[in-house]
């Protein structure tokens, strides 16, 4: 286990949401991990889980209220703020991420965040359409660029009975992302040191009906190991992942999404960013119409009407965002340099990297790949490796054509 977290001071503040149960699990592992726990709950964490129960797994008081005069007499808010040397908030809902971007500071657990100078990181949880809002993702683009480390939501069924971006992370993955995260106060190292990188990853899965979907053969390795490697040298990362099984790499803050159009919007929403890679393979089309019932085998055969999905890519690299790098992939069964020099010069992109599908030891699902990378002076090749280690090489490579 990660020594990251021995000792720090975690003032974990819980939001009302039905996945408040799962912040009880978290003051489990948070304690595992070394880390002491003092909890904090809005009103509406407690119509769902009692302070008793936090109070018996932190094994401190839990504080409810900003007018509690026995506990603002033992440890005041401010002081408490002062205590934290993190401040985790899970789950952290629409409602709750808005007021921490204005800034408002109307309860306990809002005036807490208002008052540390501790790191804080926000682990989002509610139903999918509210995730999905332009208020609550350009709150969240508010809350990044100062600095606020997001951690999740992840994509599956939600307490509604819908499905979609909106569930809690894992205890587990809340943990390791908080462990991974670079503390505020030790100095950032490394060639991408405070540079924003968004990375996408995986297929986009777009429905066809509520039980089918068309889908890309993409694992997500290749991205999530590129994701990694650039945290590991210093850039703070968006992960935007399609529909995957990996879990999120240390240090780096994920957003999950299940369509085409969700992943363009995650990947907007997640800028401004000096690099982008997008390494997922994203659907090229998309149902005009997705069926609202499960379609039935009535006939002998079946059109669909598809329409093209965005070119997210080129839209990116078309957008007058002030990004330094725009970097694409290009997943090829023949004519492998021909054809990824001539997306790197119709998308307008500054590095593609190129690989052939369908070798014997590589590819979609294998752990290793080989590729080329093409830029407009030059080329390099990677012999097959680990995708890990293709992607430290890659990352090196970014790294000196930005220094070019
Ligand atoms: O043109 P092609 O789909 O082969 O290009 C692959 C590259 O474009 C990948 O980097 C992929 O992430 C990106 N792409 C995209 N949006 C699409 C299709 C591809 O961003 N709709």
């Amino acid at each position: 286990m990660s020594q990251a977290l021995k000792g720090q001071r975690i003032l974990l503040c819980v939001g009302g949401g039905i996945a408040a149960y799962k912040s009880l699990e978290l003051v489990r592992r948070l304690r595992d991990a070394g880390a002491q726990v003092q909890v904090a709950m809005t009103a509406g964490a407690q119509q769902f889980v009692t302070a008793l129960s936090f109070q018996a797994l932190s094994g401190q008081p839990t504080r409810t209220s900003l007018w509690d005069s026995a506990a603002e007499a033992a440890m005041g808010h401010i002081e408490l703020a002062r205590w934290a040397s993190r401040v985790l908030i899970a789950p952290a809902t629409a409602d709750l991420l808005a007021h921490l971007a204005h800034g408002l500071a109307d309860d306990l657990v809002t005036t807490l965040a208002l008052a540390t100078t501790a790191p804080i990181s926000v682990c989002p949880a509610m139903n999918h359409i509210m995730w999905k809002h332009p208020a609550t993702q350009a709150n969240l683009a508010t809350l990044r660029a100062r600095g606020v480390q997001v951690i999740g939501p992840e994509d599956g069924p939600l307490a509604e009975g819908e499905s979609g971006p909106g569930r809690l992370s894992q205890p587990d993955a809340i943990v390791a992302a908080l462990a991974g995260a670079v503390p505020a106060d030790a100095p950032v190292q490394g060639p991408l040191a405070g540079l924003h990188v968004v990375v996408s990853a995986g297929p986009t899965y777009e429905d066809l009906d509520p039980v089918r979907y068309l889908g890309n053969r993409s694992s997500g390795k290749m991205g999530f190991a590129v994701a990694q490697a650039a945290a590991r040298r210093g850039a703070a990362v968006t992960l935007v992942a399609g529909p995957v099984t990996l879990e999120t790499p240390p240090g780096v803050t994920r957003v999950d999404v299940r369509s085409a159009a969700q992943m363009r919007a995650a990947v907007f929403g997640a800028f401004p960013a000096d690099i982008y890679i997008g390494a997922a393979a994203v659907a090229d089309y998309t149902p005009r119409m997705p069926a609202p019932n499960k379609i039935k085998k009535s006939s002998e055969s079946l059109a669909l009407d598809l329409v093209r999905t965005p070119d997210i890519l080129a839209e990116v690299a078309a957008s007058e965002q002030p990004l330094k790098l725009v970097v694409g992939f290009a997943a090829e069964t023949e004519n492998v340099a021909e054809y990824a020099r001539g997306k790197l010069i119709a998308k307008r992109l500054d590095l593609i990297v190129a690989n052939r599908v369908g070798i014997p030891d590589g590819g979609f699902e294998s752990d290793r790949n080989a590729m080329t990378a093409f830029w407009k002076e030059g080329q390099r090749e990677f012999p097959c490796a680990p995708k890990t280690e293709l992607a430290e090489a890659l990352v090196e490579l970014i790294g000196e054509r930005l220094r070019a």
